[in-house]
């Protein structure tokens, strides 16, 4: 087996940093090293790697993607091939994309073919949570199932897209209250749907049918209290982990702060569109063009208070996890389908390549520090998810590495840097501070000096053990 050891860098973890060398063996991480030391041991590295002036960080973690999904008419535009390519490209070295059961479907078929689907795909590890659409004694028997043997320990519902995803609050209970006892994490996409609908109803008999009414008909209110009541319905289960995905608005994670600060097992992540992204510079562009950012929960205003309140939300804790809700559709083809109607406009950015920049812009911008945005996109994703050997630099670890260069900039742009299977760039324009150096997935270099040296096939599905803040 090959070693390597990268050198000279600083070494930064969620709890601090240090001048340090990481020595990998193989596969995993050997050893940290105080600088130099390496020779003084007899170590003799098949491979070195300079990152003298850089950040040398876990891999980046992104716990909610969707390649491949079949959503709003059409397939989301990345597959497991494309889409983990331009993850590692991001220096993401583990994606958790979804299974879905949907009604009339038995889920262990479910993941049975979504394992079909991404197996020999993948450029960097994966993991899938389970959605559950359908709940009933068959699924339910199933989700414990899936905890005890399969290495799924999350399950993702929606209070939103009746028709499609949506559970009642009883099917929400029952399955809350299966999780709670086989210790499986819940996942809501906390929106209330069945009022949503009567207001996208509302909008297209008016005739206000431009992307931005996507927003609009989806107000911070109905995600507040969808929030609200999920927090309640855990809690009726026996306080099990609950956890929202791609939060958006201000009143929605007063919810979350609330519910933690009455001890409740209440966790949730935001994505990187909600904290730069907004209705005015972004989904009401004139024309059609603001339908390359609808996505759900939607943007919102950037006149009100939401993208201070989640940085503040990150510095606090009170949103543990940023990921990016990767689900990405070409306006071509796929986005077009709702010229005329916002409703038909499939849901979904893409972003998956680019959260570690975004993200450590908000350290430049003085919004969080080096370590937590280390520890919000790499280590607390990996144990919030129960990915035991991700997300961290320790012996015995993966060897996911990412060299971070803060010297130099990025430019983000369909022409600029841009791997993913989009006609468009959901962050054109953005030009942010710091860069990707050099990737390592697992011992082996898969993006150094701009270059691709990964392959399909080399990333490798992972079995998650219980969310590891409650066991
Ligand atoms: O708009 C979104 N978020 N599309 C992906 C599906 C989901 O709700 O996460
Ligand atoms: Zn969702
Ligand atoms: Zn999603």
């Amino acid at each position: 087996m090959s070693t390597t050891l990268i050198q000279g860098g600083t070494v930064v973890s969620a709890i601090g940093r240090r001048e340090a060398d990481v020595l990998i063996d193989g596969e995993s991480i050997a050893a940290i090293l105080a600088p130099g030391h390496a020779a003084a041991y007899g170590i003799t590295p098949d491979v070195v790697i300079d990152a003298t002036g850089k950040y040398v960080v876990p891999g980046g973690v992104d716990a909610h993607v969707h390649m491949s999904l079949p959503f709003g008419g059409t397939v989301s535009a990345d597959d497991f091939d494309t889409g983990s390519r331009a993850a590692a490209w991001g220096g993401v070295t583990t994606i958790i994309d979804f299974a879905s059961q949907t009604v009339g479907l038995d889920v262990r078929e479910a993941l049975a073919a979504r394992h079909v689907e991404a197996a020999g795909e993948c450029h960097v590890d994966y993991a899938f949570h389970q959605i559950i659409g359908d709940v009933n004694e068959e699924s339910l028997e199933a989700m414990t199932y899936l905890v005890e043997n399969e290495g799924i320990t999350s399950f993702k519902m929606f209070m939103a897209y009746p028709g499609v995803f949506y559970s009642d609050d009883g099917k929400i209970l029952r399955a809350m209250q299966n999780a709670s006892e086989s210790g499986a994490l819940m996942m809501m996409h906390a929106e209330n749907g069945i009022a949503i609908d009567v207001l996208v109803a509302q909008s297209l008999a008016r005739g206000d049918s431009d992307p931005k009414y996507h927003s609009y008909t989806r107000p911070e209110e109905l995600e507040s209290e969808a929030t609200h009541r999920a927090i309640k319905l855990a809690r009726v289960a026996g306080n099990v982990p609950l956890y929202i995905v791609h939060m958006s608005a201000s009143e929605a994670l007063e919810e979350v702060s609330r519910a933690q600060h009455m001890g409740l097992n209440v966790f949730a992540e935001t994505c990187p569109q909600y904290l730069y992204l907004s209705i005015e510079d972004h989904l009401a562009q004139p024309g059609f063009e603001g339908a390359k950012w609808v996505c759900s929960t939607p943007l919102r205003s950037k006149h009100e208070h939401h993208q201070k309140d989640l940085w503040k939300g990150l510095r606090m804790n009170e949103l543990a996890v940023v990921s990016t809700d990767h689900c990405p559709f070409c306006m071509k083809d796929q986005k077009e389908l709702g010229i005329g109607d916002f409703s038909k406009i499939p849901n979904g950015m893409g972003g998956v390549e680019h959260r570690m920049e975004m993200i450590y812009q908000g350290v430049v911008m003085g919004e969080m520090t080096l370590e937590r945005w280390v520890e919000t996109c790499c280590t607390t994703p990996a144990r919030m998810f129960g990915l035991e050997k991700k997300g961290v630099l320790e012996p015995g670890a993966d060897a996911d590495v990412l060299v971070w260069d803060p010297n130099t900039k990025t430019k983000i742009g369909i022409n600029d840097k841009h791997h993913m299977a989009m006609d468009h760039s959901s962050y054109e324009g953005f030009e942010v501070d710091g860069k990707v150096d050099t990737v390592i997935s697992r011992g082996r270099v898969v993006v150094a000096n701009d270059t691709y040296l990964g392959a399909k096939g080399h990333g490798q599905f992972v079995k998650r053990s219980l969310n590891k803040y409650i066991h």
